[in-house]
């Protein structure tokens, strides 16, 4: 059985490649190579260079390879830009899964796992956000990955797909074995942007905003290693295979941490007392934003290994490391 992975070769997608190959799996690679490297895929992993909206090349890939399940990432990521190029989000993110769903359906394939975000909840008005928070996404990121999520939904119902779709939370690291990390150049996540400033690449990291209504003042977001959320897609095909109904999860640990605890791992891990400035907050940042995960954690056979803030900036820190040795 061979597995379709779009953007496998981007930041998420290559873990979720090296997880399934890791557990046997034969899989194939679509992704245009837009934002992702086809360095970080392994040599057993077949790629396809393309793009998710082309329906004859799909077509083509999904019969070649005789594909019964796809796990969808291939996508646009950056919020800010989604705000200034709605559109361009809205065509990448939904109407290419759109196109892909009705290829998809064509071709027989019978099981999806779907990369969504928990930007589809919005500024929520409570910390722990589980499922059932009726989702209000405040960009047209979020707005796009929502929409995705009820045509995979409607799909699904009318056409006898199962799937799962899983909200990720904040995803940092990089995979313990140094096969893959986080190598987007201009990446503007906080985990990244502060292990570049440990290595010297950033004159400083700025902390947007120190008056939320937080312990310490700044925000706080659940963290979950890039390797946990990997395996969380190949414990989803595994749910599907069994049988198991179509799911919405969220994909966090369950428990979050503040830009300044963020700070001091880095700082303890690297040794490096690195500089910080207050800036002001980002809009539309909420004060904190934690995955309830419990549903995850009972649907599947899914356990964290990497749940632990320090492993995850020292493979963060290694990672860039590489990434200036190369
Ligand atoms: C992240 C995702 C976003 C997703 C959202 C869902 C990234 C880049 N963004 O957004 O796609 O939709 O989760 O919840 O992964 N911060 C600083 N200084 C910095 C960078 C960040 O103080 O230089 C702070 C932010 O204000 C925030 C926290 O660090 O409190 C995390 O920010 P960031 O890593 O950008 O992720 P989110 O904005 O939470």
């Amino acid at each position: 059985m061979t597995i379709l992975v779009t953007g496998g070769a981007g930041y998420i997608g290559a873990h979720v490649v090296l997880a399934l190959l890791d557990a046997g799996e034969d899989v194939v690679v679509l992704d245009d190579l837009s934002t992702g490297d086809r360095a970080s895929l392994p040599g057993s992993a077949r790629l396809v260079v393309g793009d998710v909206g082309d329906r004859d090349l799909v077509g083509r890939v999904l019969d070649e390879a005789g594909i019964a399940e796809i796990v969808h990432l291939a996508a646009k990521v950056i919020v800010p830009v989604s705000v200034v190029d709605p559109l361009g989000y809205y065509e990448a993110n939904t109407g290419k899964t759109r196109a892909l769903l009705e290829v998809a359906v064509a071709a027989g394939v019978s099981r999806l796992v779907f990369s969504s975000t928990a930007a589809v909840y919005g500024v929520p008005d409570t910390h722990l956000v589980s499922e059932d928070h009726v989702p209000a996404p405040i960009n047209p990121y979020g707005r796009s990955k929502l929409m995705s999520e009820w045509m995979i939904a409607d799909a699904a119902r009318a056409h006898g797909l199962s799937f799962v779709i899983l909200r990720y939370f904040n995803v940092a690291g990089a995979d313990p074995h140094g096969r893959a990390g986080q190598s987007t150049p201009d990446a503007t996540h906080l985990v990244k942007v502060a292990c570049q400033t440990a290595l010297g690449q950033r004159p400083h990291l700025a902390i947007y905003g120190n008056d939320f209504g937080t312990p310490d003042g700044t925000g706080i977001r659940d963290y979950v290693h890039v390797s946990d959320l990997a395996d969380a897609h190949r414990a989803a095909l595994g749910h599907l295979r069994e049988g198991g109904e179509s799911l919405v999860l969220n994909a966090g640990y369950g428990h979050g941490v503040s830009v300044r605890e963020v700070i001091d791992s880095v700082r303890r891990v690297s040794g490096v007392d690195i500089p910080v400035m207050s800036a002001p907050r980002r809009a539309g940042d909420p004060d904190a934003l934690i995955a309830d995960a419990s549903r995850l954690r009972q649907r599947f056979a899914w356990s964290p290994r990497h749940d632990d803030l320090d492993q995850i900036i020292a493979q963060a820190l290694s990672w860039e490391r590489r990434l200036m040795g190369s």
